[in-house]
């Protein structure tokens, strides 16, 4: 039989085991859209970015945008689960602002890409094989068939197999594959008009989307997180497509799954950071009900809101976590010793 001070003691000790059973401290993804275009601008960018706004809740990310270049520097980027590069187009990053990208990278960042972000950083080799190839042409937008090559992806599971698009048919310079990717989607190219000439480096089946378990832009010995590519997205009128919508976020939590951040994992050193005391594990999208309720989305235009005290704030809170785990612990061991002793 227990003594009254013990079960006192054990009903104690169910709130910290629930917390460090479930190994992580909950916490929404912070996921950067970025938007700049040196290159081809894209009318359908503040559509799509609006749509992705209105699926916060659903797809459980505390968004922020910005087309601010200089926003990525080691400050400001740790603070992301993952980065999209939303038709981002063109050379749009200095040296340092690479060297800054490549080291966000190489801590476990987890990148998405979409439409002509495959047209962007052209002379930036990292880039190009995080994004997995580089754009090469397109024919005229035109209706086409998309063979679902892997259905078991949560970017494809819910497709009609075949897809009817409208989109560009995009036709690449190297094939994805090279660098690793998988391919998942395909441009079945019977079902449209390209007078080329097509390039046979990109491969076969023709690739349309892809993923990689490893982003390949993660350099030697480093940690990678994951990469999701799809080429489709042009038109306004597909950011209004629930079908498309579905594919685009079933590929952004996919990468965010990598588990390889803040907002999954504790030892993660890039991202969001949980609240200690929420014991809910972040990877179960069934209860989600508070952090629903705080996604929203970020606008950063000026580059002087990237301040250090971001950075001050985020390493006492993480240092607040680390503490709190370790009390936590303190409090078991001493517990367990102390229920030895009245037993
Ligand atoms: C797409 O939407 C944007 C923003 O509403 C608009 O300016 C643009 O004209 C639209 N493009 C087309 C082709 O309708
Ligand atoms: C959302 O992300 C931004 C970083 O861009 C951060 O400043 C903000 O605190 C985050 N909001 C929540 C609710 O986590
Ligand atoms: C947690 O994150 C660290 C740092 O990114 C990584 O080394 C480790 O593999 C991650 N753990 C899991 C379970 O993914
Ligand atoms: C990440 O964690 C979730 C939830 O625990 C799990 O379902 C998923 O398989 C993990 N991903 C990896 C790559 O281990």
């Amino acid at each position: 039989m227990l003594s009254p001070l013990s079960r006192v003691l054990l009903s104690l000790l169910t709130l910290p085991l629930a917390f460090l059973a479930n190994g992580a401290f909950a916490a929404t993804p912070n996921v950067l859209i970025f938007t700049a275009t040196t290159g081809f601008r894209h009318d359908s960018i503040p559509v799509a970015v609006e749509a992705l706004q209105q699926q916060a809740e659903r797809a459980n990310v505390n968004w922020t945008h910005t087309e601010d270049s200089s926003h990525f520097n080691d400050g400001a980027l740790e603070a992301y689960d993952g980065v999209v590069f939303l038709s981002a187009s063109g050379e749009v990053f200095n040296d340092q602002q690479k060297a800054a990208f490549q080291s966000w990278l190489n801590k476990g960042g987890n990148f998405v890409g979409i439409h002509s972000a495959t047209d962007c950083l052209l002379k930036t080799d990292f880039y190009r094989r995080e994004i997995g190839a580089y754009f090469d042409y397109h024919p005229d937008i035109q209706e086409a068939s998309v063979n679902v090559i892997d259905p078991g992806h949560p970017s494809t599971d819910h497709l009609p197999r075949p897809w009817i698009v409208r989109d560009e048919w995009y036709n690449f310079k190297s094939d994805p594959r090279d660098v690793g990717a998988v391919v998942i989607l395909s441009a079945d190219e019977n079902s449209y008009e390209d007078n080329g000439p097509r390039n046979p480096a990109q491969g076969t089946p023709h690739p349309t989307a892809w993923f990689q378990e490893r982003g390949a832009g993660v350099e030697e010995g480093q940690t990678a997180g994951r990469s999701f590519y799809t080429s489709l997205g042009h038109l306004n009128e597909t950011w209004q497509d629930e079908t498309f919508m579905t594919h685009v976020l079933g590929g952004l939590s996919w990468a965010l799954q990598s588990n390889t951040t803040r907002a999954f994992n504790a030892s993660g050193v890039v991202g969001a950071i949980g609240d200690p005391s929420d014991t809910t594990a972040s990877g179960d999208s069934t209860s989600q009900t508070e952090s629903e309720t705080e996604t929203s989305l970020t606008e950063v235009a000026n580059p002087s809101s990237d301040t250090t005290t971001t950075d001050d704030g985020a390493e006492s809170s993480a240092a607040h976590s680390t503490v709190s785990a370790a009390v936590g612990l303190f409090t078991i061991l001493n517990a367990l010793h102390l229920v030895h002793r009245e037993l």
